[in-house]
């Protein structure tokens, strides 16, 4: 199964998510490939913000060597399910979308947490350092109930 994770600017969340739901699947056995990208192209070719990278370094996770790129519409062809951190990179991809089935895999992420809620992961880039673990956090958690919905793990 291949995923897609999605923000703004692909430094602070999607970074994150991407490296958590990897890690997790490793740990797990399952196959399942991740990768990230922004809507928007302010930093692509970078690597992920320091504050996402320390985070994810407590946690024991590396995500310091991803890269920065932006959504592009080939990715509906090769991703399985497209999973948004908020409900403007959901309608952002959505209108980007060619026809049903593109449409079909675009998701909020903490829907497998908080179905029917239309919640966002709150983007930390402007707020305190502490807005990061609450970020690692929500994921770590929706990450764990996507695999439970789609592996039964
Ligand atoms: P992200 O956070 O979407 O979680 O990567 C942001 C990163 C950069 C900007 C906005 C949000 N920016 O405006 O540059």
């Amino acid at each position: 199964m291949k995923i897609l994770m999605v923000c703004l600017g692909n430094i602070c969340r999607s970074p994150m998510a991407e490296g958590i739901l990897r890690t997790k699947a490793e740990q797990k056995g399952l196959a399942v490939e991740v990768d990230s990208c922004g809507t928007a192209d302010y930093h692509v070719g970078e690597n992920p913000d320091p504050r996402s990278v320390e985070k994810s370094k407590e946690h024991n996770i590396d995500i310091s060597s991803l890269c920065g790129r932006q959504f592009s519409v080939e990715d509906f062809d090769y991703f399985d399910i497209i999973l948004t951190m908020d409900s403007q990179n959901y309608r952002d991809i959505q209108k980007l979308a060619r026809d049903e089935k593109d449409l079909q895999k675009v998701k909020l992420i903490l829907d497998y947490l908080y179905p029917g809620e239309d919640k966002g992961v709150p983007d930390p880039y402007y707020g305190e350092d502490d807005g990061f673990e609450k970020v690692f956090q929500l994921l770590d958690q929706a990450s764990e109930a996507f695999i439970r919905t789609h592996f039964n793990g």
